[in-house]
């Protein structure tokens, strides 16, 4: 079974992709809702919360974790994984980001991947990077907050970046691919047509590539605090029904 950790939903977006990639794996999820939102906790805490996460994974049979939480991807190549093997957000993204060689793009993502500094390390050399750490972002659309809220969240944080220039935005959030009809009129707002580059979508592909899963395509999805948000947003990826969630 092949392990997915995040926060609350994020992961969600990361795993759809993953679906199409490899249909068949079996998938065991663990979204820490009741912890959520990681983005603004200390790195201490992020480490504590990732074994605890990692342990919730290994014990509902994960043999490989996908980190689908770059808040998280710090500890993870820190250890934080222990046994398992794992892919994290930044090196499949960095290999990605090849393509817009010497462009200049900005991260958006939660203060805790912000201050740690793993997308600029990740794409030294690749991109020119200028990031953008958000508080409450992640929190609103985990929480299910109106589409109004979650715009004027993003809206009020760009105003920090007015009149900059970029070829693209990285999404280092996987909240954030979950909101894009939201998130995306405002950022083309304030910086016009550019690219707009989910992570999960090389990482989705690079996990598929990595672990090797044909169990029959079962999905256990473990939450811990119960969310009428978390299941809607299952419903609306997964409509055929075809999973279990548990709340632990
Ligand atoms: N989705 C996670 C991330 O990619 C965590 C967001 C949060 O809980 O603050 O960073």
């Amino acid at each position: 079974m092949i392990g997915f950790f995040d926060s609350g939903s994020g992961g969600l977006s990361v795993l759809s992709q993953f679906r199409k990639w490899a249909p068949e794996a079996g998938v065991v999820y663990f979204g820490d809702i009741n912890n959520a939102p990681y983005g603004e906790k200390t790195p201490e805490e992020l480490e504590a919360l990732t074994m605890l996460g990692v342990d919730v994974l290994r014990q509902r049979g994960a043999t490989a974790l996908v980190s689908a939480c770059n808040s998280v991807s710090t500890s993870i190549l820190a250890g934080a994984s222990g046994e398992l093997p794992f892919v994290e957000m930044t090196i499949p993204t960095a290999q990605y980001m090849k393509q817009f060689r010497g462009k200049r793009f900005l991260l958006l993502a939660t203060p805790a991947t912000v201050a740690s500094g793993i997308y600029s390390r990740a794409l030294e050399g690749v991109v020119m990077l200028d990031t953008l750490g958000i508080p409450g972002l992640a929190g609103a659309i985990e929480f299910g907050e109106s589409d109004e809220k979650v715009s004027s969240v993003l809206a009020e944080a760009l105003t920090q970046k007015a009149g900059e220039k970029y070829d693209g935005i990285i999404l280092g959030c996987t909240h954030y691919p979950l909101a894009l009809p939201a998130l995306a009129p405002v950022i083309y707002a304030s910086f016009g047509e550019l690219a707009v580059i989910d992570p999960g979508e090389p990482v989705a592909a690079a996990a598929a590539d990595a672990f090797k899963s044909e169990d029959g395509g079962a999905m256990r999805f473990y939450i811990s605090k119960e969310s009428d948000a978390f299941r809607a947003r299952l419903k609306a990826l997964f409509p055929d029904g075809s999973y279990t969630v548990e709340v632990i």
